[in-house]
C-alpha cells in the first residue's frame, strides 16, 4: 500500500517524502508544479536510495486523479498541495479559494469513490487568528483569519471536519505548523521561492547571497523583548518527522485529530538574525521598517500534546536551523536550476 503526497515536490512534501521513503513506505507524489521544480525528483532519490513514483496532475483535475488512485494501491493521503503566499492571495482571492478549497474538496471526492477516507492536512498556525494569547493550544477558538490564505486553511478544516461528522469512515488529522525553517542537512533539498521572499528566513539567505541588500525588520516597538516579532521556528525535517507519527496515529484513529507542529519556543527577528549570523559567518545588514499589516507580537505553540499522544517532539535546535538554511542556499544559489 501506498501513501499519496499530494504537492510532494514542494519544500515541505520533498523532505518528508525523504523520511517517508527512509523509513520504507511506498510513496506516490503528485505535483503541478506550480511553485516547485521537476529537478527535485532525481535528487529526492540520491537521499533516499529509492524513487517515489511520481505523477504530474492538478488536484483539481478529477479524471486525473481517478486515474491515480486506479493505476496504485493507496490508503492514506498527505496533502501539501496548495498556494501559500499571503500577499498574492489578498491580490487575488479567488485562485486561492479555487485551488486550495475547490482542489481539497475534488480530492476528497477522489478518495471517498475510491474507498481511501484516510487525510493528514498541512494547516498552519495561522487558524488562530489574532485572538488567542501564546502559547497556542489545539482547543483554542479557531478564525478570525487576516487573509484569504489564512482563511483557506480555516475553511478546509471546517470541511474535513464536516466531512468526517457525516461518514465515520473517515480518519482526519489537522496539523497546525508553526514557522518551517532550514533544510536537510545534505544542502541537496531546501525551499525554493519565486521572487522575493515574503518569509523571513529566506529573505535573510538571499541577503546573506548576496542577491538582496539587506533586511527589512517590519516594527521594533512590538510587545516583545526586544521589541521585535517572536515566532515558533521549526526544522523542516523534524516537521517531516511529524508527518510520519500523524500518519501511523491517523491509521488508527476514526474521526478527526489535530496538532501544533512547533518547538513550543519563541525567537525574535533580531534573535534570528544573530542565530544566522553566528551559523553562516555572514554579517547580515538590516534596517528598521514599518509594521506588516496582519503581523502578531509574539506566535508560537503549545507543542506538548504531539508530544503526549503522537511521542514526537522537535529535536533540532535554532543553530542548526540557520546553518542547514545556509548550507542550502549557499550550495544552491539558483536553487534547483544549479
Ligand atoms: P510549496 O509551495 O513549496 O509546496 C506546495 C506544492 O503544491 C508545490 O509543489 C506546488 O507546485 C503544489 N501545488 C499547488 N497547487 C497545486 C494543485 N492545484 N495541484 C497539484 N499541485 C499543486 O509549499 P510548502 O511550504 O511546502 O507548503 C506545503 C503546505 O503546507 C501548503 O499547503 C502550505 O499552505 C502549508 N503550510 C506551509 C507553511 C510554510 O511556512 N511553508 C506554513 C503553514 C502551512
Ligand atoms: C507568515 C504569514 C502566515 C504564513 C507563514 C508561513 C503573514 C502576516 N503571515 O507568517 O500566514 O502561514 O508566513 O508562510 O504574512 N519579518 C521581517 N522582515 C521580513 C520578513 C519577515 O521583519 O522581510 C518578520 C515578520 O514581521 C515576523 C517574522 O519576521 O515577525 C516572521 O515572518 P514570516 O517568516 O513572514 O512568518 P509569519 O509572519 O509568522
Amino acid at each position: 500500500m501506498a501513501t499519496l503526497v499530494t504537492g510532494g515536490t514542494g519544500y515541505i512534501g520533498s523532505h518528508t517524502v525523504v523520511e517517508l521513503l527512509g523509513a520504507g513506505k511506498d510513496v506516490v507524489i503528485l505535483d503541478n508544479f506550480y511553485n516547485s521544480s521537476p529537478k527535485v525528483l532525481p535528487r529526492i532519490a540520491e537521499l533516499a536510495g529509492r524513487a517515489p513514483a511520481f505523477e504530474e496532475c492538478d488536484i483539481r483535475d478529477r479524471a486525473g486523479l481517478d486515474r491515480i488512485f486506479e493505476t496504485y494501491k493507496i490508503d492514506s493521503v498527505i496533502h501539501f498541495a496548495g498556494l501559500k503566499a499571503v500577499g498574492e492571495s489578498c491580490e487575488k482571492p479567488l485562485l486561492y479559494y479555487e485551488n486550495n478549497i475547490g482542489g481539497t474538496v475534488t480530492l476528497c471526492e477522489a478518495m471517498a469513490a475510491h474507498g481511501c477516507k484516510n487525510i493528514v492536512f498541512s494547516s498552519s498556525a495561522t487558524v488562530y487568528g489574532s485572538g488567542n494569547v501564546s502559547p497556542l493550544r489545539e482547543d483554542m477558538p479557531v478564525g478570525g483569519t487576516t487573509n484569504p490564505y489564512g482563511t483557506t486553511k480555516y475553511y478546509i478544516e471546517h470541511i474535513l471536519e464536516d466531512t468526517a461528522a457525516a461518514d465515520k469512515d473517515w480518519h482526519v488529522c489537522l496539523l497546525r505548523y508553526f514557522n518551517p525553517i532550514g533544510a536537510h542537512k545534505s544542502g541537496r533539498i531546501g525551499e525554493m521561492p519565486n521572487g522575493i521572499p515574503n518569509n523571513l528566513l529566506p529573505y535573510i539567505t538571499q541577503v546573506a547571497a548576496g542577491k538582496l541588500d539587506h533586511l527589512n525588520i517590519y516594527g521594533n516597538d512590538y510587545n516583545t523583548p526586544d521589541g521585535t516579532g517572536v515566532r515558533d521556528y521549526i526544522h523542516v525535517v523534524d516537521l517531516a518527522l511529524g508527518h510520519l507519527k500523524a500518519m501511523d496515529y491517523t491509521a488508527d484513529h476514526a474521526g478527526v485529530s489535530i496538532f501544533n507542529l512547533g518547538t513550543g519556543k519563541g525567537y525574535s527577528v533580531l534573535e534570528i538574525v544573530a542565530a544566522f549570523e553566528k551559523a553562516s559567518g555572514v554579517k547580515i545588514p538590516y534596517e528598521f521598517a514599518p509594521r506588516r499589516p496582519g503581523d502578531l507580537d509574539s506566535v508560537y505553540s503549545d507543542p506538548s500534546k504531539a508530544e503526549r499522544v503522537l511521542g514526537w517532539k522537535a529535536e533540532r535546535g535554532i543553530d542548526e536551523m540557520c546553518a542547514d538554511s545556509y548550507r542550502w542556499q549557499h550550495q544552491n544559489p539558483n536553487g534547483y536550476e544549479d
